[in-house]
């Protein structure tokens, strides 16, 4: 009997021939482009040998369990924390992510994301299609200066470092957080692994490359806020929810030299009140590893863990091995 497989929106075509091609599946794709509501989504899992979700889909204790029987859920991302991952082992199915193939292109967005706050770009333009460009002016939209200055790197795990790396055709001196040394790092930049509170009041930009997770939700509020100087420019290219939104806003209202750029929030889609009013802001709707082609080798990347998994197999990139224990 063939396995059932459901993929709970469309992801680029590589992806989906990939599963059509394989033998003994049976394949279907969620045909609305649009996330599932929770219902829909408890409903759509009953009775798969595996799905393949995004990072819009919350697969919590229900859906799970609604699942029963299903082998794995293979996210469409590197970041897992839309899934209850606990509960995903105490069922002994599997969890996977899509590691490494979106490392370059987030961290090419995290660098448009620091130049464009750091330089006012998107307000700059604003300024130009309302006409208001009258001509060159000596004091017109100046910005913070890049080269030669402290980038601080909360989490120098694969994004971070690539964050990091390119920093030194820019002259830049390195800081940087994480639970352990970077060697690489250190040797590629010259960085400094220093403590969070030195990092906050040193650095001149600051970027968040960390996991979202119960340590890191709210790791940047108010008291770490109070430590960063009132010109610092952040860049969130990571999860929303390491910043306390609210007091995020609150900082780059008191403080009009600080800029943030922002692709993700704390509660997607919804933006925290206010923030859109702010010309010291610059916000994307999520797009860290939307190009085509990392688009493309994530849905294939995804595909094949979902393929690995249904076949029994161990697949490539497995977040929960202790699903496994016990087995024989
Ligand atoms: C994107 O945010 C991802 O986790 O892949
Ligand atoms: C994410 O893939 C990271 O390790 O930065």
């Amino acid at each position: 009997m063939a396995q059932r497989i459901y993929v709970t929106q469309p992801i680029p075509e590589a992806g989906i021939s990939k599963l059509t091609a394989a033998t003994g599946v049976d394949v279907e794709v969620n045909p609305d482009d649009r996330v599932l509501t929770h219902e829909e989504l408890v409903k759509a899992v009953r009775g798969r040998a595996g799905v393949l979700c995004l990072l819009t889909d919350r697969i919590d204790a229900d859906v799970l369990q609604a699942a029963d029987g299903c082998k794995v859920f293979a996210n469409y991302a590197v970041g897992h924390d839309n899934i209850d991952v606990a509960e995903a082992t105490r069922l002994k199915m599997l969890v996977t992510n899509t590691p490494g193939v979106l490392t370059e292109a987030t961290a090419d967005l995290a660098w448009a994301l620091l130049f464009s706050a750091a330089r006012r770009i998107v307000e700059a333009d604003r300024f130009v299609r309302e006409g208001r460009f009258v001509g060159w002016g000596p004091t017109l939209l100046l910005g913070a200066d890049i080269t030669g200055r402290t980038l601080g790197i909360i989490g120098a795990g694969r994004i971070g470092t690539a964050m990091a790396l390119r920093s030194v055709g820019f002259g830049m001196n390195v800081i940087y957080t994480d639970l352990e040394r970077n060697a690489t790092l250190e040797e590629k930049t010259n960085a400094r692994k220093v403590e969070l509170d030195e990092l906050l009041s040193e650095a001149d930009f600051i970027s968040t490359h960390v996991s979202l997770n119960e340590k890191t939700r709210h790791l940047i509020g108010s008291e770490q806020f109070a430590r960063m100087k009132p010109t610092v420019v952040l860049v969130n290219s990571s999860r929303g929810a390491i910043f306390d939104e609210q007091a995020l806003l609150e900082f780059l209202q008191r403080n009009p030299s600080a800029a943030a750029g922002l692709d993700v929030y704390e509660n997607e889609p919804e933006l925290t009140s206010g923030l859109s009013l702010l010309d010291n802001v610059v916000l994307l709707p999520h797009i860290g590893s939307a190009t085509v082609g990392t688009r493309s080798r994530m849905a294939v990347m995804a595909a094949e863990n979902l393929l690995k998994a249904i076949n029994e197999e161990t697949p490539p990139n497995l977040v929960n091995p202790e699903a496994l224990e016990g087995d024989s």
